[in-house]
């Protein structure tokens, strides 16, 4: 896809200082410390530590779920709104734990950027990777931040040259550290020949940065120890001399990745990198859709839902769709058309996520994600426009890589348990297949601890205790093909067919040869581990 447009002045001012991106990490690097800054800095919270649960008893499971559970923390952070330097940021969570790739994997379709944070001392960490690699499906632009420079960290050339040989990417430095672990000063912003100097004694504070002129000017000695000094002349003369200068055309096409070396919970280099996000970053994009793309500078509103979170409020059942507008602005009580079922929906009481407050939106313009109460009528991958049948592509559902069966412990709440089931698919939080033959219905996930937290759920939503159990099947795939071949397909399989809650077709088996061979004997049908939300 190479529908990235540079960042033209042609845009509508309140769309063109819009920044939506989602922060892409392994576990522990510290997105968490690092989003609590950028809501710091960007005006959101007064203080630090109202968003963050203390870390080890937030990384337990039980803690996991209780925070699912208390639907407030994850709700409020899935998406946040704040200004900085006139530029409006929009920061999408994405979950952190492994289990939820599939949901990553929507979120990152709703945004323009991606800021990859690492750990100074670890480098790029399998799960940086695999984000990595979604971003770049996608040609997402990526800002890097390579945090806890405070402590004892690796050779700043070795860590470029990790991303640039793990991630295949040109890899430029936007500032260059200036001593490390105790010893580490600040760093020196070669974007704009700046010294910035760490603040030890106040972790909140962010100390004034210097204007200097090039590394040549004698102000350098008054902050620096000489040896760092030395060092740093020498480095910075090695990497102008072998890493490639920044190209900001180079940077919104994906193809290279600035870095800023900072330390989170310092607040260190975290206003620089904001303004890199503000300067670098891009503005909103088209967004690809079918018959045509939508671009942000169309004056009608589209929008598309990446993200639903169902079951609030446990008392009303109440869920929240996360809808990107693509285009226009909107502005509250719209009457916007639902392209799926064809239908007008009155937007009365769409919701604006500031840091731990919700906010009625009055309004809200491309680029921006507001969240819209609805009792079920929107769906993942839901498009909503002025009246245009317009569908926005690309957001896929995948095959589970884990099946079970599931009971309910009480047989006469069984009736229940299909309605919560319903919801689940809805949500995206679960693929639910109901097989042809036997009763029941088979789950399917993509890591094991979803099942922990759907059985939670559906007790404490539900009020239904519930058992998975193991099921015979071990693969889904979703088949497709001519009407009468797939009929006949189904007639001479039944004991391997479900459907999921869409109403389509899907091949349950437990050997990779079964798959294969129907691909071999039924040419004219389609058996796929993805599918797209519509
Ligand atoms: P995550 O969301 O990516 O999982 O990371 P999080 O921000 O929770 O940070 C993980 C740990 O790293 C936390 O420590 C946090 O305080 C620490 N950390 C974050 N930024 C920096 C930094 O710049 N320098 C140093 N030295 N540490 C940093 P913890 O002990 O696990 O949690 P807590 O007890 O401090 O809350």
């Amino acid at each position: 896809m190479s529908d990235r447009s540079a960042n033209a002045p042609t845009l509508p001012p309140e769309i063109a200082r819009r920044r939506t991106f989602a922060i892409i990490s392994h576990p522990d690097a510290g997105k968490t410390t690092l989003t609590e800054k950028f809501l710091l800095y960007g005006g959101a919270i007064q203080m630090a530590g109202q968003v963050r649960a203390k870390g080890e008893a937030r990384r337990t499971r039980s803690d996991f779920m209780k925070m699912e559970q208390d639907r407030g923390i994850s709700v409020s952070a899935s998406a946040m709104s704040f200004d900085f330097d006139g530029y409006r940021f929009n920061l999408v969570d994405t979950p952190g734990h492994s289990d939820f790739s599939e949901d990553t994997y929507r979120t990152l379709t709703a945004v323009d950027a991606a800021v990859m944070v690492i750990d100074g001392a670890k480098g790029v960490e399998s799960q940086t990777r695999k984000l990595f690699e979604v971003c770049r499906l996608r040609d997402l632009p990526i800002l890097t931040f390579c945090n806890k420079m405070d402590r004892e960290s690796r050779d700043t050339f070795e860590i470029i040259d990790e991303i640039q040989e793990n991630l295949a990417i040109d890899v430029t430095p936007a500032s260059w550290p200036i001593g490390q672990g105790r010893e580490f000063v600040g760093s020196y912003d070669l974007i704009n020949d700046r010294l910035d100097l760490m603040e030890r004694a106040d972790r909140n504070k962010v100390a004034q940065s210097i204007a200097i002129a090039g590394l040549d000017d004698p102000k350098l000695a008054d902050h620096v120890p000489a040896h760092l000094l030395e060092q740093l002349c020498e480095e910075v003369e090695m990497a102008r001399g072998l890493l490639p200068a920044l190209d900001p055309q180079a940077v919104l096409d994906g193809t290279m990745t600035p870095i800023w070396f900072g330390s989170a919970i310092n607040s260190f280099g975290v206003r620089d990198l904001m303004a890199g996000i503000a300067r670098l970053g891009p503005q909103p994009q088209p967004q690809r859709a079918t018959p045509r793309q939508i671009g942000p500078e169309e004056g009608k509103v589209a929008g598309f839902v990446f993200k639903v979170q169902a079951n609030m409020d446990p008392k009303h059942r109440d869920r929240v769709a996360f809808l990107r507008l693509a285009s226009g602005h909107f502005t509250r009580g719209m009457k916007l058309t639902h392209v799926r079922s064809k239908k007008a929906m009155t937007v009365s009481a769409p919701v604006l996520f500031l840091a731990a407050d919700r906010e009625l939106a009055e309004e809200a313009w491309a680029g921006d994600i507001i969240g819209i109460p609805n009792h079920g009528q929107l769906r993942i991958g839901d498009t909503l426009t002025e009246g245009e049948a317009l569908r926005v592509t690309g957001i896929p559902s995948f095959a589970p890589e884990l099946l079970n069966s599931v009971r309910a412990l009480d047989p006469m709440k069984a009736k229940h348990l299909d309605k919560a089931l319903m919801q689940f698919a809805e949500e995206g939080a679960a693929k639910v297949f109901k097989p042809m033959i036997g009763s029941g219905f088979i789950v399917g996930v993509v890591g094991a601890l979803q099942f922990e937290v759907l059985a939670s759920r559906i007790e404490l939503e539900y009020g239904l205790p519930v058992r998975f159990e193991g099921s015979q099947f071990t693969s889904a795939r979703w088949v497709t093909g001519p009407k009468d071949k797939l009929a006949r397909f189904v007639e001479g399989n039944k004991g391997h067919i479900a459907h999921d809650n869409d109403g389509d077709v899907v091949y349950l088996t437990r050997l990779q040869w079964d798959i294969d061979r129907i691909e071999r004997d039924h040419p004219d049908l389609t058996l796929s581990a993805t599918k797209e939300m519509m």
